[in-house]
């Protein structure tokens, strides 16, 4: 049988915070979804080494790289299936980032937002530009690049601030290809239009910058009390309320179903009391983080299990990450000196990741295509067409994901399944 074509989705978490229902409801619930969808392989990690550009608290690191660990499984994140690890596990990493530094333009990370704004704030202050910018913070986006660029991940969820870094990588990427050869991926941003932006206690964005959260495995008391901070207006109980604008009603709509959400609506046109409505919040985040919080909590008491979990992932992924090292230093020319020079092996073509279409001409006259899977097994075979020009139109068609109409030209090879072709029509259009 064939294996499944896979979209790769990779994306790190920087470990200085403690996660709250911001983060929660825009990154964790997502992904944790996103990873169960088949034809898809996932890459989630602890960007550890990032977090040190932003803080020099051994112990906060430390703490935050066990909290998030244990929400992200709490979450539901299966180890087994997905790839959970922790960046500084993987020495490869470190080690790639060298290489695209070599081949990355100062003046392209002289551009990057984060470090811009840091010396755009240093002129307006009066001091010297570079005034406590590290080159730590200047080289951020190589080493996000590597984070990336290692797994041949083709799409990349993140959120909008973190778009030009995911271009940046793409940028490394051709330049390394440019001069070494086919062998990254180019990745894309993959941003979720349907993730709703959560607002905090003051109806800005949540985030741990504004001190407006909401912790996401606080003793309920303490989530109960947050929520009583929510800002409301000062209309009374009895008084209509108005659902725009309403952080409350927002908060509760990421959680709840439609009825539910409807059902509160219709309560604020009927004038609900807002120590009402914080109770029905408290009660709906309650019921969705309740039962996650049991495992939350058994698995932050008990570290040893979570690093075992991390080591293993880390494992995992550096059966990726070491052979590849190998064939990019061998790339670059950091090679045994016993081996001859110029033998390179072909470096294996990043792209032949893919599925692909193969369009020939048959004896009988008529033209046909196959579609097949990144490692060449047969998935579908095209029926006969009278032109070449018809089967391209029907390759066309399909390669941007669309298969209406073209059902009867395609006949499954034996084992595919039509979620398996769709599944590789899917890759295709995204490629
Ligand atoms: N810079 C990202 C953030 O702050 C975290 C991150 C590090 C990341 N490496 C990555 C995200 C690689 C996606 C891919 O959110």
């Amino acid at each position: 049988m064939s294996p499944i074509p896979t979209v790769r989705f990779l994306t790190g978490i920087t470990t200085t915070g403690t996660p709250h229902l911001g983060n929660y409801v825009g990154a964790i619930r997502p992904a944790v979804e996103a990873s169960r969808r088949a034809g898809t392989q996932n890459f989630y990690f602890l960007a550890d080494y990032h977090a040190l550009i932003k803080c020099d608290e051994p112990a906060r690191i430390q703490r935050s790289t066990l909290e998030i660990a244990a929400c992200w499984l709490a979450a539901g994140l299966d180890p087994e299936h997905v790839f959970f690890y922790r960046q500084s596990d993987i020495p490869e990493v470190p080690e790639l980032t060298w290489l695209l530094t070599c081949v990355t333009g100062k003046g392209l990370l002289n551009r990057a937002h984060a470090y811009k704004a840091s010396v755009d704030k240093n002129v307006a202050a009066g001091s010297d530009p570079d005034a406590d910018v590290t080159a730590g913070l200047f080289m951020y986006p190589v080493l996000m690049a590597a984070d990336i660029l290692m797994f041949k991940a083709h799409k990349i969820p993140v959120g909008r601030d973190q778009v030009q870094h995911i271009e940046m990588a793409r940028d490394i990427a051709q330049s390394f290809n440019h001069l070494y050869g086919e062998h990254f991926v180019l990745p894309e941003a993959a941003i979720d239009e349907s993730v709703a932006m959560l607002p905090g206690l003051d109806g800005r964005k949540m985030s741990k910058s504004y001190d407006n959260i909401i912790p996401l495995f606080a003793p309920p008391e303490l989530i109960r009390k947050q929520i009583a901070n929510i800002v409301t207006d000062s209309r009374a109980p009895g008084e209509p309320k108005q659902v725009d604008g309403s952080a409350l009603f927002q908060i509760y709509q990421a959680f709840a179903s439609a009825e539910e959400t409807q059902a509160l609506r219709k309560a604020y046109a009927d004038g609900i009391g807002w120590g009402d409505a914080k109770q029905l919040l408290f009660e709906r985040i309650d019921r969705e983080i309740a039962p996650m919080r049991e495992r939350h909590d058994a698995l932050i008491n008990n570290p040893a299990q979570l690093e075992k979990i991390l080591r293993a992932g880390a494992d995992k992924a550096r059966q990726i990450a070491t052979p590849f090292m190998g064939e990019l230093r061998h790339a670059v020319g950091l090679r045994n000196l016993a081996a001859p020079a110029g033998t390179a092996p072909k470096a294996r073509q990043a792209k032949a990741a893919l599925p692909s279409f193969k369009q020939y001409r048959e004896a009988d006259g008529r033209h046909y295509f196959k579609l097949v899977d990144a490692a060449g097994a047969l998935l579908a075979q095209s029926t006969g067409f009278a032109s070449p020009q018809d089967a391209g139109r029907a390759v066309a068609q399909l390669r941007q994901g669309r298969l209406d109409g073209l059902e009867k030209a395609l006949q499954l090879a034996d084992g595919v399944t039509a979620a398996q072709l769709s599944a590789a029509l899917a890759v295709l259009s995204q490629a």
